[in-house]
C-alpha cells in the first residue's frame, strides 16, 4: 500500500460511517477459539491487521480459519490443533502484542507453547512481567530464549489466588484464558474490568467456563475439564466511535457513526458534552456533531475501566486545540503518550507537557521524569505540515489535526492506521475528506 497521504484540510468532515467490532476484544476472542474442541463462529469482525496476525498465528497452529468480509463473519475449526515450527512462528514477531495470550490455550492444547518477540505500539516499555507471573503462579515454567519465549508446565496448570499490581487489560486476559482449564480455582483480584474483557468472559462462559465477576474487582474462576466452541457477536469498537467522535468535534462537522453503543461509552459521551460536543443517540448508532457554539476546555484524567480511557486521549486532545481556553490532561494508564503533541505543536498547537501528575487520580508514574501530563491552550488554527504517524492511536490523532488545518499536510506511515480502523480511507471518503495516496 502507498505509505503517504495528502490531505488538505479546512473542511468539516460529514456524514455516515460504520464501525464493527472492536480490535480489542475480537483479537482475544480469537485466542479463546483455541480453547474449543468444537468450531466457533465469531461475528461483527472489523478486516484489519491485528484481526490478519492473530488468524495467521492460529492457522500456523493447525486451526482452519475462514473470514466473510461481508458479514464480518469468523469460523474457527479446531479439530487439528497442532505445535507450529518456531521459524514461521517467527516470521510474525514484532507485529503484535496477541501472542503473549496464546500461552494458557497452547499450553492446555499442546503442553507447550512458543511466543515471538511482541509488536504493539510504542506508548510506554510496556513490559510483560505480569503475565510471566501469573504464568509461573500457576506451575508454568518459562524460559526466555533470545527470539522469544519458551513456556511448559510438566506438572500441569492449576488454579492460583494472585493480585494484580495494577488492573492490566492484557494480564487478566492471560489470567481468564490460563485459569479457565486449569486444574482447582483461581481467584484474581485487582483486576481490569473493560467491557471488552467482560465481552471475553461471556465468550467463555458460552465455551463452558466457570466465572464470577465482583464489584471490587475480582475474578473467580473455576476450572474445567473440557470447553467447547462458542457463537458470538462482538461488541462494538468504542475506540474507533470515538475516534470518529473527536474528528467531528476538531473540524466542526457532523457525523453519524453506525454501529456505535452507548453502554460502553458513557464516560466519553460525558466529557464530549462538557467539552461542547453534542450527540444523539439512537438504536443503530451514534450522531457526534459540533453545535457551532464555542468549545469548552475540561480537566480529564485517563483512567481503567470505567475511567476515561488512555486510548480515546490522543483523539480528544487535538479536538480540545480547538477549545476556548486551557484544558489539564493526565495520562496515568502509559507513561509515554504524548509523544504525538510534538507534531501537533508544529502544526501551531500550544501544548506543553509536564513530568508533574496535574491532576487527583494516584499515578504511577509521578517524580519519575515521564512526560505524562499536558496543557493545551486554545483555540489555535493549525497549520499543514509533513508528519510520521508515531503508533495507532497518535497517528488517527495526526489525521484529525491535518483535516482540521489549513493547507495540504503530507502523512506518512498511514499503513500502521489500518492496525486498528477498518476500511479508514474508504471512511474519509464518505465523510468528504480531501485525501489522496502519493505515488
Ligand atoms: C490493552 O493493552 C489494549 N491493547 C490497549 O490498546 C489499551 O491501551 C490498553 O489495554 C489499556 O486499555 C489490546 O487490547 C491489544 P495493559 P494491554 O496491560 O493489555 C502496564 C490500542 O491503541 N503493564 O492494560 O497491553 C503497562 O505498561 C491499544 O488499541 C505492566 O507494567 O495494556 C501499562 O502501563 C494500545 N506489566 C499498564 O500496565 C505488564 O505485564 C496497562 O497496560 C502488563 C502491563
Amino acid at each position: 500500500m502507498h505509505d503517504v497521504l495528502r490531505v488538505t484540510g479546512g473542511t468539516p468532515l460529514n456524514g455516515e460511517i460504520t464501525v464493527r467490532g472492536a480490535k480489542n476484544f475480537v483479537s482475544k476472542a480469537m485466542v479463546a477459539a483455541l480453547l474449543g474442541e468444537s468450531s466457533s463462529v465469531l461475528r461483527n469482525v472489523p478486516l484489519i491487521r491485528d484481526v490478519d496476525v492473530v488468524a495467521d498465528l492460529l492457522r500456523l497452529h493447525g486451526v482452519g480459519v475462514e473470514y466473510d468480509e461481508e458479514g464480518g463473519t469468523l469460523t474457527f475449526d479446531t479439530s487439528n490443533v497442532d505445535s507450529a515450527h518456531v521459524r514461521d512462528i517467527d516470521a510474525l514477531a514484532g507485529s503484535s502484542r496477541i501472542p503473549i495470550l496464546f500461552c494458557g490455550p497452547l499450553l492446555h492444547r499442546l503442553g507447550e507453547a512458543f511466543i515471538p518477540d511482541l509488536g504493539g505500539c510504542h506508548i510506554g516499555d510496556r513490559p510483560i512481567d505480569f503475565h510471566l507471573q501469573i504464568l509461573r503462579d500457576f506451575g508454568a515454567v518459562v524460559d526466555k530464549t533470545a527470539t522469544g519465549i519458551h513456556i511448559t508446565a510438566p506438572r500441569g496448570l492449576h488454579g492460583t489466588k494472585a493480585t494484580l499490581p495494577y488492573p492490566s487489560v492484557g494480564a487478566t486476559e492471560q489470567t481468564l484464558l490460563t485459569a479457565v482449564r486449569a486444574e482447582g480455582v483461581t481467584e484474581l483480584s485487582n483486576a481490569a474490568t473493560e467491557p471488552e474483557i467482560l465481552d471475553l468472559i461471556a465468550v467463555l462462559q458460552k465455551m463452558g467456563a466457570i466465572i464470577s465477576v465482583d464489584t471490587d474487582r475480582t475474578i473467580r474462576v473455576e476450572g474445567v475439564d473440557r470447553l467447547t466452541g462458542f457463537e458470538h457477536t462482538s461488541l462494538a469498537d468504542r475506540i474507533e466511535a470515538a475516534s470518529w467522535a473527536s474528528a467531528a468535534l476538531a473540524t466542526g462537522g457532523d457525523i453519524f457513526v453506525r454501529g456505535a453503543e452507548q453502554p460502553s461509552m458513557m464516560t466519553f459521551l460525558n466529557v464530549y458534552r462538557k467539552v461542547g460536543g453534542e450527540f444523539d443517540i439512537t438504536d443503530e448508532g451514534i450522531r457526534f456533531y459540533h453545535p457551532g457554539n464555542e468549545l469548552r476546555p475540561i480537566v480529564l484524567e485517563t483512567d481503567v475501566h470505567p475511567g476515561f480511557m488512555t486510548d480515546w486521549q490522543q483523539p480528544m486532545v487535538v479536538a480540545l486545540t480547538q477549545a476556548n481556553g486551557l484544558s489539564i490532561i493526565h495520562e496515568t494508564v502509559y507513561e509515554n503518550r504524548f509523544g504525538f503533541t510534538e507534531a501537533l505543536r508544529r502544526m501551531g498547537a500550544q501544548i506543553q507537557v509536564h513530568r508533574e501528575c496535574l491532576g487527583g487520580l494516584p499515578c504511577r508514574f509521578g517524580q519519575r521524569n515521564f512526560y505524562h501530563s499536558a496543557v493545551v491552550s486554545g483555540p489555535t488554527p493549525l497549520n499543514a505540515a509533513d508528519i510520521v504517524v508515531p503508533d495507532l492511536r497518535g497517528g488517527f490523532s495526526h489525521l484529525i489535526a491535518a483535516l482540521t488545518a489549513e493547507g495540504t499536510s503530507r502523512v506518512r506511515g498511514i499503513a500502521l492506521i489500518n492496525r486498528g480502523y477498518e476500511h479508514f480511507m474508504r471512511k474519509l471518503g464518505a465523510l468528504g475528506a480531501q485525501v489522496e495516496l502519493e505515488d
